[in-house]
């Protein structure tokens, strides 16, 4: 049977936590460009504003077409939700792909309930490896991955992971969508984003900090070495804070508030060991302009987040990863990130002593070139048999 041409395409997409609007704003874009139909579902893993749909309004994503409202759960629960909502809306629609993008509950869900319905699922960002099973994230993408028929590969080190775990066919290097994203929307944020004068802060005079991987927010005694590190800290660091650590920082007591009413980080400071950490800012999630803004113009950024790691990369910014291993190995190899884990004496470190490697400011392509998602959308047409 002859490949089917892109614009004869019908691709389901699933998406449901924020990463994943980011990841799949260029290739939504690059599907409509080649005149594929999409479905785009949304789980509802996400869903306050700040996690949700500021990034469909900033970076023009359409409307789902269907939300699935499964909000917040247990990994059981809301894994097994969004399977039962979803299986009902791929019986109606029989797409010819279900897309799915990284390593979320949402990812697993799609991938599960699509290959059980005998239908093929294509995986952007397939073969990264933490090789930490305690990571929810690495049981999520092993088993998508070894559900693919098309495995969407944002590097080398991604393809020869799955190699090893002896899958070969349908693999392809196609580079990184989250970088066609960050270079169609680095300018945008320049022109638009007004976060540095609202936040009162200069360029390169704070220190980016966001932390919600589980593993850290589960365990009071890591997020508090955390702080303790940025505690001696001289620089003001700008903390956005996604709901998940929010939840960890009040109820492990590093919040305190003058006026008990207030809610989220309105009034908010962080307090450790009686200490009002004050150089520390709260402020809500922010949305992908805002957040390229902060990063681009940060000193240092620090975090425990996937997509932040590459993107301190791209724009130039030493990164400090709060964890003890990553997915993207090459950023740690290329000198411009250094795994900390979250002990105090090597976050002090690195923020002392750790910079970026000198005269390097060139090329940014560790992960290939710009366009990753307009190679992803004609592999899904030239693979469909
Ligand atoms: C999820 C992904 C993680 C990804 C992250 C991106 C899984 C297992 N984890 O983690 O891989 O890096 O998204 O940000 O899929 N909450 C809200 N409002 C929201 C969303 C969440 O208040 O809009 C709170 C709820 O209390 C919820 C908690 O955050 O229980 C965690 O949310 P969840 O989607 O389960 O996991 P994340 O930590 O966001
Ligand atoms: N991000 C954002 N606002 C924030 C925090 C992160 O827009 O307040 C962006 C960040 O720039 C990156 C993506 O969200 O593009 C990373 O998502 P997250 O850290 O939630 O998940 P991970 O990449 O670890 O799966």
């Amino acid at each position: 049977m002859a490949a089917k041409r892109p614009e004869a395409m019908k691709v389901l997409t699933v998406v449901g936590a924020r990463p994943q609007f980011i990841k799949a704003a260029p290739v939504s874009r690059a599907l409509r460009a080649m005149g594929s139909r999409e479905v785009l579902v949304h789980t509802g893993q996400h869903y306050d504003r700040e996690m949700s749909e500021i990034f469909f309004e900033e970076m023009g994503i359409r409307e789902p077409d269907i939300n699935l409202e499964v909000g917040s759960g247990s990994h059981g629960w809301q894994t097994g939700q969004i399977m039962v909502r979803l299986e009902k809306v791929l019986r109606a629609e029989k797409p010819d792909w279900v897309l799915v993008y990284g390593d979320t509950n949402s990812t697993l869900a799609g991938a599960l309930v699509a290959a059980k319905l005998l239908m093929r699922v294509a995986h952007v960002e397939a073969g990264l490896r933490s090789f930490n099973r305690a990571m929810p994230e690495e049981i999520n993408r092993i088993v998508a991955d070894h559900l693919s028929s098309l495995l969407l590969c944002p590097s080398r080190v991604a393809v020869n992971n799955l190699a090893a775990e002896g899958i070969t066919e349908g693999v392809h290097q196609v580079g990184d969508v989250m970088y066609d994203a960050l270079l169609e929307f680095r300018e945008v944020a320049l022109r638009r984003s007004t976060i540095l004068q609202k936040i009162e802060v200069e360029p390169k005079e704070y220190l980016l900090l966001t932390v919600h991987r589980a593993e850290n927010t589960c365990d009071p005694e890591r997020l508090k070495k955390i702080l303790a590190a940025l505690a001696e800290s001289s620089c003001p660091v700008i903390f956005p804070v996604h709901p998940r650590t929010m939840k960890a920082l009040l109820s492990a007591g590093f919040i305190e508030r003058s006026n008990q009413s207030e809610e989220g980080v309105t009034g908010a400071r962080l307090v450790l060991d009686n200490l009002s950490l004050n150089h520390i800012r709260l402020i809500e999630p922010v949305g992908y302009l805002d957040m390229l803004m902060l990063a681009q113009h940060a000193r240092m950024i620090l975090t425990d987040s996937g997509g932040l790691q590459k993107e301190a990369y791209w724009l130039s910014v030493p990164c400090v990863t709060l964890r003890e291993e990553t997915e993207w190995v090459e950023t740690v190899e290329a000198g411009w990130n250094i795994l900390t884990g979250t002990d105090t004496e090597r976050i002090l470190d690195a923020l002392r002593s750790f910079k970026a490697p000198a005269g390097e400011d060139g090329a940014r392509n560790l992960y290939g070139e710009p366009q990753a998602a307009e190679r992803c959308v004609k592999l899904l047409g030239d693979l469909m048999r």
